[in-house]
């Protein structure tokens, strides 16, 4: 086993026994959900960047699959869309998370009646050799794990979702990314690529490896602040801003002309006819926004009207699309 991943297994085997606050802290608020009580042990292990919970994805009780299962929130709230034996499946490298997280589960019992702790189906197992059948999981999530990984094991990992995913599931992910580059040094400390800082990437390579696995559409939903790596407390000479982003890859066929990859950009044609119509399956109403991946952003400028105005990307995007 590389280096990294073994000092990556070092730090979550200490986190497992002993939660540690601060650790891939997030300033996304916790789902507040009606019957929903989240045991406060779950909250301190916490140790995600974002959230991969969303309603939208949940409809019809999807068979979940959650990779890297920290102190089990997110599985608890992923449980409450789907609440059968087995529904949610959990996996982790390591047997002492998977034992903190079973312990927690009992304490989710304890407060919440409708939920059972065989809900979810514990596994142990690497997120680069999933322990699961090909097209079997409705959605997959993982937080806070992939940007851990250097890339040739971050391709494997995307790999390994996109096999187990139905046509047309959902991975669900959330990581921090940097548009800076990283010294030499930081890349390769260890344990701050293990504690989810110095293995971020910008978005477009973070995008460019989803697409390269094979999905068709991916949804940029949500970017925030992170963390600040300063030239006082860390091995670098300037600033460094991290970033952390909510992302969901669709397995949808991969288009001809390219993926749709959604940011948050919305066209309004504001001309004089009722509508407009770009004869590639987009029609535009009078003044009406319309929410459009980048790729149909692009042929829209190229178009060179005067009559139509796209957005900038918010990266807050969360449904209604063109493709
Ligand atoms: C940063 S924590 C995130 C935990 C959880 N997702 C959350 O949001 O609180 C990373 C988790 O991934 C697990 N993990 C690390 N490497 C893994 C791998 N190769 N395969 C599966 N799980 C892994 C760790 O044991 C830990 O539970």
């Amino acid at each position: 086993m590389s280096d990294y991943l073994e000092a990556t297994n070092d730090l979550y085997r200490s986190a497992a026994e002993l939660p540690d606050v601060g650790l891939c802290c997030t300033t996304t608020p916790v789902w507040q959900l009606p019957q929903l009580d989240i045991p406060g042990i779950m909250l301190e292990m916490n140790y995600g960047c974002g959230s991969t919970v969303n309603p939208r994805d949940l409809v019809n009780e999807p068979k979940v699959l959650y990779v890297g299962v920290g102190g089990g929130m997110e599985l608890l709230q992923f449980a409450y869309f789907n609440r059968h034996k087995g529904g949610i499946i959990g996996v982790d490298v390591l047997e002492e998370m998977l034992e903190a997280s079973r312990r927690n589960f009992k304490k989710a019992e304890e407060l919440n009646s409708w939920f059972k702790e065989d809900f979810v189906d514990l596994r142990i197992g690497d997120a680069l050799n999933l322990p699961i059948e090909d097209e079997t999981i409705d959605v997959a999530a993982q937080n806070c794990v992939f940007n851990i990984f250097k890339l040739a094991d971050l391709r494997k990992a995307l790999q390994e979702s996109y096999r187990v995913l139905k046509p047309h599931g959902r991975l669900v992910m959330s990581d921090p990314i940097c548009e800076q580059e990283m010294s030499v040094e930081l890349k390769g400390d260890n344990r701050l690529r293990a504690m989810c800082l110095t293995g971020a990437i910008p978005l477009s390579d973070y995008i460019d490896l989803i697409t390269s696995v094979g999905f068709g559409t991916v949804e940029i939903r949500a970017k925030r602040a992170y963390r600040i790596l300063d030239p006082k407390h860390y091995n670098t000479e300037e600033l460094i801003y991290i970033e952390s982003v909510e992302v969901c890859a669709i397995k949808d066929p991969m288009p001809q002309d390219g993926p749709c990859v959604f940011t948050g950009k919305t066209a309004i044609y504001f001309g004089e006819e009722k509508i407009f119509d770009d004869k590639k399956g987009h029609l535009l109403l009078q003044n009406q926004p319309i929410a459009i991946c980048d790729k149909t952003a692009l042929n829209l400028n190229n178009l060179d009207r005067s009559d139509i105005f796209i957005s900038d990307s918010t990266f807050f995007y969360d449904g209604g699309g063109c493709c």
